[in-house]
């Protein structure tokens, strides 16, 4: 089953997994049709109902339109190197979490992890959808702390870009274009993670 306008690329599995996680990649070029206010509701929608250390939903979302201020807000916060290529997007987040626990007496030491559950599932609903994702650790978080207001207790951890496979890498400069257009995605193979034992390295 292939998805609507992939790019496709070479994904060696070890084991046969589902289609939408099979496809899936990160491209810096992407396709200029528009992704509507309710195609992003979608997606922020199937991030909802990740799974969550004891339910607390630590994740947080700011979400812009390309020629929108929101958007031009969430680039503004990335690092120079996305910059080169995340106005692209068709939608851009930044994505933060709630540090502390709701009762403000204890660390959340699994929001990340949770924040990493909900993109998860972003990525799934997207795939489905035909459209690509590529998220950012590249972003100045005190720039977006500030920029959109969060307290202390928040952390702006990553942005993401959002838009249809089938972009143009011709717009790219020439190293993102290699790397664009290359055919093989690569791996850690499973035993150099995954231990039925001890830990071995
Ligand atoms: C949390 C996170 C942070 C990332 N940060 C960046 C980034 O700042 N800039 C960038 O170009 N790609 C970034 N990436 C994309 C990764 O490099 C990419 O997912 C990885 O190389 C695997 O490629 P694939 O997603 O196409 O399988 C990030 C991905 C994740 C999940």
């Amino acid at each position: 089953m292939s998805q609507p306008n992939t790019t496709e690329k070479e994904t060696p599995t070890q084991f046969d997994i589902h289609p939408l996680i099979k496809e899936r990649w990160s491209p810096r070029s992407f396709s200029e049709k528009a992704i509507s206010e309710k195609e992003v509701k979608t997606l922020l929608e199937a991030g909802r109902w990740a799974p969550s250390s004891s339910n607390m939903q630590p994740w947080n979302i700011i979400w812009g339109i390309k020629g929108t201020q929101t958007y031009d807000r969430i680039f503004s916060c990335l690092h120079e190197f996305n910059q080169g290529w995340a106005g692209n997007a068709q939608v851009l987040w930044a994505c933060a979490f709630r540090k502390d626990m709701p009762t403000q007496d204890k660390e959340n030491f699994h929001a990340l992890h949770d924040l990493g559950l909900f993109m998860s599932n972003v990525y799934t609903q997207a795939q489905s959808m035909g459209i690509a994702v590529h998220q950012m650790a590249g972003i100045d978080f005190n720039k977006a702390q500030k920029e959109f207001n969060f307290p202390d207790n928040y952390h702006v951890a990553t942005a993401a870009a959002f838009g249809y496979y089938g972009g143009d890498p011709a717009i790219l400069d020439e190293d993102l274009k290699k790397e664009e257009l290359k055919k093989e995605r690569s791996r850690k193979s499973q035993d150099e993670f995954a231990f039925n034992g001890n830990f071995q390295k």
